[in-house]
């Protein structure tokens, strides 16, 4: 007769199992890791504690009473990365196809509650069939329990999302609620209808990958963040993520000691073309500005026009936003505000302070931004802005025109303090379209229209292709030169660090959506 240890030892070892050596088998062949390597990758080492491993469904639809499987298709528990805690849940394909029903759902939810209760943030490695279809609208229950969840977490612990796997229909929304979506090339697909229904319903032909796949994801819809090679690269780049957010939104941003070097980049002041159609690439100004290769993108293949990610800065963990003159000159569009708003007000959610770095021309004129909400979606973005309460600082490069100035991390919005390199220009729009509007009949009634053009471009030009005009208003805090850069703005957060804003009381706002 088995001793109870035994009776336990033999639960366990069927529980680590999964589905079965053949099933594992399978998983690998795809070029996936099993949910139980995953966690053991993600984890420090030992530090993982399972919670539910004995956990089972308890339906005998279609005869389920005669498949049980431990753990009923995900792994959950809590452990450290780099020291710090994190609850994490990675779904079994194994099991059921990782399919979501009554228990899996729940041993999900008591994960979500513990890291909400306890401050520390969640990651859920995703890797499913959708919901169980032999339980029914149970499934459909546990799936509404953690979008609940995922919806009050929001802005209380960072949640993080990886596509490991399939995640289909309506099971996409709880990642879509994360903050972060990590999508696995090749072997991960997202979408609300499959193929299938797609070509019944549009009769469009595609394929999963095209529908819903990591490069779709990363570049036309923007709803991944992170496209990466392979199930480890995408564990590593998640401890890397990891290292620049706080544990909850009561937590500073994270910070290092930092020792204090020469803190001159003298390459900055050439960067800037002498012509100022001539693009640059901002990543060259990031990378010179923030600690040396700490500058880690998010989204860095969706709306390029603008550039955002985490760096750290004297060893201090913050946010960068900036506009990209290589690429459509660093125009806002309807894209890049959604992609920078949404950041901001992340960073903002977890006191991580704001980088601003602007060159901007303006807001994208034509049909296709109006008719997509450029007005709507660009207020986005203002409105992350001037709700955000964190540290802000804006150094302008070169342009900064129209609405877009006001938009970008201007002092009218809140910013603490705004730079301006010589090279900056701002203004309601640029010399050559101003002097058009402004000096029309000048010019109309000219013998000569072109020199005459020429002219009243040089003269507005003159007056408004530089900071001085702006920081004469104040609008600008210090003209700077581009070398001294990084070591005002070590000094600025330094300064910025104890700020204290309050918003008017409200229930809360009401975001243009
Ligand atoms: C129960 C499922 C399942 C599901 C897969 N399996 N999906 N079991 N419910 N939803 C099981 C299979 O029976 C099989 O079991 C094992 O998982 C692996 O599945 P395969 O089909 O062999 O794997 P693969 O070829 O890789 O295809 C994976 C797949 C496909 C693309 C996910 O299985 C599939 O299309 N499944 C159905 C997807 C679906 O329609 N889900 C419901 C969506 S609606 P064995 O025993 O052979 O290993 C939805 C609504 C949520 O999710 C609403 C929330 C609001």
């Amino acid at each position: 007769m088995s001793s109870k240890q035994d009776i336990l030892d033999s639960k366990v070892s069927e529980a680590l199992q999964g589905g079965g050596e053949k099933r594992i088998d399978s998983q690998h062949k795809k070029g996936k890791l099993t949910a139980r390597e995953r966690v053991d990758l993600l984890l420090d080492e030992g530090s993982f504690e399972e919670i539910g491993m004995l956990a089972t469904h308890r339906s005998s639809n279609f005869g389920l009473d005669k498949q049980k499987f431990l753990g009923d298709g995900v792994i959950t528990g809590y452990g450290k990365v780099n020291g710090r805690l994190i609850y994490v849940f990675a779904q079994d394909f194994t099991v059921f196809g990782g399919s979501l029903a009554e228990i899996h759902a729940k041993k999900i939810v008591r994960i979500m509650d513990l890291a909400m209760q306890n401050g520390a943030p969640l990651i859920g490695l995703n890797d499913s069939g959708g919901a169980r279809i032999q339980e029914g609208v149970v499934s459909l229950g546990g799936y509404a329990d953690i979008f609940y969840r995922n919806t009050l977490a929001s802005g209380v612990i960072p949640q993080i999302s990886a596509i490991m796997g399939p995640c289909a229909g309506g099971a996409v929304y709880s990642p879509a609620l994360t903050d972060f979506i990590y999508m696995v090339q090749d072997s991960s697909f997202m979408f609300v209808t499959g193929p299938n229904v797609v070509k019944t319903v549009t009769h469009e032909e595609v394929s999963s990958e095209e529908l819903g796949g990591a490069s779709t994801h990363s570049e036309k819809s923007g709803v991944s963040h992170f496209s990466v090679a392979n199930d480890l690269a995408c564990i590593n780049d998640i401890k890397k993520l990891l290292q620049y957010i706080p544990q909850n939104c009561e937590e500073e941003s994270p910070q290092y000691e930092y020792v204090p070097g020469n803190e001159l980049r003298a390459d900055l002041n050439s960067i800037i073309p002498e012509n100022p159609n001539t693009p640059y690439d901002i990543k060259d100004v990031i990378n010179a500005l923030v600690d040396e290769g700490s500058f880690y993108e998010v989204q860095d293949s969706y709306a390029e026009n603008i550039v955002c990610g985490f760096a750290f800065l004297g060893g201090k963990s913050i946010g960068v936003v900036a506009n990209q003159p290589a690429f459509l000159a660093g125009v806002l569009d309807n894209n890049a505000s959604n992609k920078s708003g949404r950041f901001v007000r992340f960073c903002d959610s977890f006191n991580i302070p704001l980088l601003v770095l602007e060159d901007v021309p303006g807001f994208l004129p034509g049909t296709d931004q109006e008719w997509n909400g450029i007005i709507k979606n660009g207020a986005k973005l203002l409105y992350a802005f001037c709700e955000a309460t964190v540290p802000r600082i804006t150094v302008i490069t070169r342009k900064a025109y129209g609405g877009a100035y006001d938009v970008m991390n201007s002092k009218h919005i809140g910013a603490d303090m705004n730079y301006a390199w010589p090279s900056a220009e701002i203004a309601v729009m640029g010399a050559k379209g101003a002097a058009e509007i402004i000096f029309r009949n000048d010019i109309k009634n000219s013998n000569d229209p072109e020199a005459t053009w020429k002219e009243k471009e040089a003269e507005y030009a003159d007056l408004f292709a530089n900071p001085y005009n702006a920081a004469a208003h104040g609008f600008v805090d210090e003209v700077i030169e581009p070398a001294q850069t990084r070591k005002k703005l070590i000094r600025a957060f330094e300064m910025l660090k104890d700020k204290v804003t309050h918003l008017p009381k409200k229930k809360h706002g009401n975001i243009p959506l």
